[in-house]
């Protein structure tokens, strides 16, 4: 199996994305990190953990990262809920978050990948923060990934949280430049590919009657996740955001890229986060991203829906 660590601020998507990913076999997940981002890092640790439990992962061990972006004030979501996973009351966890800070979880991780030849997967579901520090505490780190697969930022479509930009991107600019400025492989699943993904009440009919004894809560999470609005959407229901990672992780075939050099704006009062791809090669520099373009919608809910229906057999 892949060795992966999902890097996250659940967030309701996060935690569809989390249980897509426990029931998926081809990925050994390492550890989750948690980052400051739809929440504070309180909260998102401890939804983590709750996701977690509830997935019936206890397992996986968390780890809290960053409590605040490197150089910008935190900002949140905001369609999560006060809780961030809209309102849904889980048991308590049943295991503590780990003593170990994420960025040394990711760098310890990372060395052992090198040491091992089994570079590792980071799969970024929230700011860059996390992965940023460690970066900027070893830069040697990056010999041990083999890829970074990371949701964020928007290209020909507009953001989501400013005009020009996406909110993972607006939340750190300052860690996603650094994390476009190595040389590692870098997969990227912006607006433009989540805005193809939209979750309708109809799939989340179909999700509830296959999720066993996870219909009620992953209903109540993704119904809270309709945005209501026909007009940016082409329909009810909100885009599929971070489960798109885990989805091209488990079938690329699914997606369609360009590779490009992708620049990330920290420098700018009204561009803040905002992501330029040098279509190109305008620039002069070679690509540094696998930007996804195109996404087989059906072919992702008919992936994720098998994934799901697993709960129910459990
Ligand atoms: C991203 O922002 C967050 O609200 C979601 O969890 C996702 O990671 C989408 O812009
Ligand atoms: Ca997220």
């Amino acid at each position: 199996a892949l060795p992966v660590i999902i890097d996250c601020d659940p967030g309701i998507d996060d935690a569809i994305a989390l249980l897509t990913a426990f029931v998926s076999p081809e990925l050994d997940i390492l550890g989750i990190t948690t980052v400051c981002g739809n929440q504070p890092l309180a909260v998102t640790q401890r939804n983590a953990l709750q996701i977690t439990a509830l997935g019936g992962r206890d397992d996986i061990t968390v780890y809290a990262g960053c409590w605040r972006p490197l150089l910008r004030p935190s900002i949140h979501g905001q369609f999560h809920g006060n809780n961030g996973l809209g309102g849904l009351a889980l048991p308590a966890p049943r295991r503590e978050v780990s003593a170990v800070h994420a960025v040394d979880f990711i760098i310890a991780s990372c060395r052992r990948a090198l040491e091992q030849s089994r570079p590792l997967t980071l799969c970024c579901l929230g700011p860059l923060t996390n992965l940023a520090v460690a970066l900027r505490i070893d830069p040697t780190i990056a010999e041990g990934i083999e890829r970074v697969v990371l949701m964020g930022g928007a290209f020909r479509d507009n953001g989501n949280r400013t005009f020009s930009a996406e909110f993972n991107m607006l939340a750190d600019p300052h860690a996603a430049h650094c994390v476009f400025s190595q040389q590692f492989a870098i997969t990227v699943l912006p607006l433009d590919a989540t805005h193809q993904v939209i979750l309708t009440p109809e799939h989340v009919g179909q999700f509830t009657r296959c999720a066993g004894r996870l219909a009620q809560p992953l209903g109540q999470l993704m119904a809270f996740w309709d945005r209501n609005d026909v007009a940016r959407y082409g329909s009810r229901g909100g885009p599929l955001h971070d489960p798109l990672v885990i989805a091209w992780l488990l079938d690329k075939a699914l997606f369609t890229s360009q590779q490009a050099r992708v620049f990330v704006e920290y420098d700018s009062p009204q561009l803040l986060g905002h992501t330029q791809a040098d279509w190109y090669g305008k620039s002069g520099l070679p690509a540094n991203a696998s930007v996804v373009t195109e996404v087989n919608a059906s072919g992702v809910f008919d992936l994720m829906l098998t994934r799901i229906a697993r709960y129910g057999e459990q």
